[in-house]
């Protein structure tokens, strides 16, 4: 299932982000204000369990988050989302999967990937938040797959319909948020209007 979270505080933070006058600091900021709206919406459908607790009034029946949450961003511009979802689930833990996107071909290539040992039994958030052609997720999911997670959610920025559609075809188990949907990629891969390289933008790089 793909969800677009067509909110107005997300779609203007956004276009601040894509606007190409906006320098890293403030990219950064408004990326981190983005995901922690997104990580709102993304958990609405956790796992809850039954808690008997006591209030300054007395007993009371009441749920809790049930099991680990991971997030897995993908190496360097996912790290962009984490900290916003932290601030609403400072109790995640944190997988890496390092994977760049070779400029020729497009096709991702892995250099590196660790995860927590709770992986098979957690709720894994996998981030990053440009999805072009989807090989990247793709490749992303597919590890984390291999190494037993069975609840994933994917959760990206800015998504291609190209991008949307292959990663619905490889994984139809996996619900996909995005702030938002744009038009198509162009010739070298790039999504339009999107917001340029995501990873250079964060980090200042180039
Ligand atoms: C970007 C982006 C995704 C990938 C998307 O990363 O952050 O990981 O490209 O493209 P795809 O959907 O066609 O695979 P990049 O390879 O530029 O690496 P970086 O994050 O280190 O800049
Ligand atoms: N990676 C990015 O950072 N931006 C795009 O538009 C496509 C891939």
């Amino acid at each position: 299932m793909v969800t677009v979270l067509n909110h107005p505080l997300i779609t203007h933070k956004l276009a601040l982000m894509r606007m190409e006058t906006t320098g890293h600091k403030d990219f950064r900021e408004n990326l981190d204000e983005i995901a922690s709206l997104m990580a709102y919406e993304v958990c609405r459908d956790l796992p809850m369990e039954d808690v008997h607790i006591t209030t300054p009034m007395g007993p009371c029946d009441t749920k809790m988050l049930k099991g680990e949450i991971i997030l897995v961003p993908i190496l360097r511009a996912g790290m962009g989302l984490v900290n916003g979802i932290m601030d609403l689930i400072p109790t995640a833990k944190v997988g890496f999967m390092g994977l760049y996107r070779d400029e020729e071909t497009l096709e991702p290539v892995e250099y590196f990937a660790k995860f927590p040992k709770e992986l098979p039994e957690g709720i894994v958030l996998v981030l990053d938040p440009m999805l072009a052609t989807g090989g990247s997720a793709i490749a992303a999911v597919n590890k984390i797959k291999e190494r037993g997670a069975k609840n994933i959610k994917m959760v990206c920025l800015v998504g291609a319909p190209e991008g949307v559609k292959a990663f619905e075809e490889a994984h139809p188990d996996v619900d996909l948020y995005l702030a938002a949907l744009d038009d198509h990629l162009n010739e070298i891969g790039y999504i339009v209007p999107g917001l340029g390289d995501a990873g250079d933008r964060i980090y200042g790089t180039k």
